[in-house]
């Protein structure tokens, strides 16, 4: 089959910029760092150092060598190693589909934030409104959001329109250096903020969330681990297809072991730089406020859109220019994450067009599926997470169980991430451990050559992946649900 029509990546760096900018996302900033402190510091850095390096690494390595073995996206690649599993590789075009419906709308409060900021730095306005004002006018606003989506979008559109490498890897080529600079940048004054050791405390110190009063108890061991397994998946963008759409640009020489490592070494660097940003200077700025410290927001959208507006607004004159920094970098990584997310659905039309013998049309492609995002993401922004009384599916039959049925964002989020994404993970272990054998995607893992990794990857697949999996999967249901199986 020509597969020329596709595209591929220029060069190794470009692609793995492209993976790590996939990795890197919002996860990294409001999820990782929070999850730490409250799950045991430094322990829980262990912790998901060993899951990222065993279970993230051998999915890594099982989902590039799928796409660079069959030279196509997550539906081909499944259907084209085993007809009994297409249908995993349906829920990994189906799951990017569905995310980008809020993924989208949160990529547009970001720039939002980044235009306010850089307003309030251009007109020299400090201590602008609270976060909180800034939050709630937003998400009650839902015009607003319907055009930072739509400029959003537009965006990440253009650059999937330039193809693979004129495009994806040209911009984060550049994204991922400045994000990485913007953020040490971010750093220097996060830790050197008055108490900003306290945040450090936080993060690191196991057991000191729970005795400063941060949190009431502190979690059991294994919800522990699966919290750390839920983020390191959720982290690497695995069962999504973007590992196979990005691995089936890849160059046949180069080694997916070393790759595989770097993404997942840097994505755990990042996170933690990210945390070492947000932490210390959300933590102290609380303190100063006076804001009891159980009552800080740490982590997912009101960190993001409360507390650290209000860490900038304190910081006086040079508020606004740390502001702009800060959104601008939570901007560049949400942009690197959805042009993945845009090009796993984009992949599976291009493959069909050259199944069928056509040339395949990358920018109309690329307009339908843009197009079909905008609509669902219309959705999502109307729905301000919860704020304007939408109808949510499930409202009833679920209650007023955990987060499940809060918004329409939390109900996408439990169907895909809560659920879909292990499940098929789960599956897509199964299938290359049982039924095409690890063997069949060896000589792709190792370039041929048998070696340790042949074993490592074995064993990991075939044993540790489904019963880590199985865990995660649980432990997503439960935290989404709150039943409470793990506490
Ligand atoms: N890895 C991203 C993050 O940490 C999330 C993501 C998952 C993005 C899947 C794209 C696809 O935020």
């Amino acid at each position: 089959m020509d597969n020329s029509n596709r595209g591929s990546w220029k060069s190794n760096f470009g692609f793995l910029m492209s993976a790590i900018g996939s990795a890197v996302g919002l996860g990294n900033i409001w999820g990782f760092p929070y999850k730490m402190g409250r799950s045991g510091g430094f322990a829980f850095l262990l912790v998901y150092i060993l899951l990222s390096a065993t279970v993230g690494v051998t999915i890594l390595l099982a989902e590039l060598a799928m796409g660079r073995k069959t030279g196509k996206g997550a539906f081909g690649a499944y259907k084209s190693l085993s007809k009994k599993f297409k249908w995993v590789g349906f829920l990994a075009v189906l799951c990017p589909f569905l995310i980008m419906s809020f993924y989208t709308v949160l990529g547009g409060y970001c720039m939002e934030y980044m235009c306010l900021n850089l307003s309030n730095l251009a007109f020299g306005v400090t201590g602008a409104s609270s976060g909180a004002d800034l939050f709630g006018s937003m998400l009650t606003n839902p015009l607003g959001a319907v055009v930072f989506t739509i400029i959003f979008i537009v965006f990440c559109y253009l650059i999937n329109r330039g193809g693979v490498s004129n495009g994806i890897e040209k911009f984060n080529k550049v994204g991922m250096p400045a994000l990485f600079f913007m953020l040490l940048f971010v750093i220097i004054r996060s830790v050197t903020l008055p108490n900003a050791s306290e945040g450090l405390k936080y993060m690191f110190v196991p057991g000191y969330a729970v005795d400063a009063g941060y949190i009431e108890s502190a979690p059991s061991i294994i919800s522990v681990i699966a919290t750390a397994g839920g983020q390191v998946f959720f982290s690497l963008s695995l069962a999504m297809g973007i590992m196979i759409t990005y691995g089936s640009y890849l160059n046949k020489n180069e080694s997916l072991v070393k790759n595989s490592f770097i993404i997942a070494g840097c994505d755990t660097v990042v996170a933690l730089m990210a945390g070492l940003a947000v932490i210390p200077a959300a933590i102290a700025t609380g303190i100063t406020n006076g804001v009891p410290v159980d009552e800080i927001q740490l982590g997912g959208p009101s960190l993001l859109f409360i507390t650290l507006q209000d860490v900038f607004n304190s910081m006086g004159s040079i508020g606004p220019l740390f502001g702009t920094i800060f959104y601008l970098l939570v901007l560049i990584a949400a942009i690197t994450s959805t042009i993945s997310l845009i090009e796993v659905v984009s992949a599976y039309f291009i493959d069909r067009s050259i199944e069928k013998g056509k040339k395949p049309k990358r920018s109309k492609i690329l307009t339908g599926v843009c197009i079909a995002v905008l609509l669902e993401s219309i959705l999502i922004a109307f729905d301000g997470l919860g704020s304007n009384g939408l109808w949510v599916p499930l409202q009833e039959t679920f209650g007023v169980i955990g987060q499940f049925n809060d918004c329409w964002l939390d109900f996408i989020d439990a169907l895909t991430e809560g659920f879909a994404m292990p499940l098929g993970a789960f599956f897509m272990s199964i299938m290359i451990a049982w039924v095409i054998k690890p063997k069949s995607l060896l000589p792709e893992i190792t370039n041929g050559k048998e070696n340790v990794m042949s074993k490592l990857f074995t064993i990991c697949i075939k044993f540790v992946v489904p019963v880590v999996m199985l865990l995660i999967l649980l432990g997503q249901i439960d935290s989404f649900f709150e039943i409470g199986i793990f506490k």
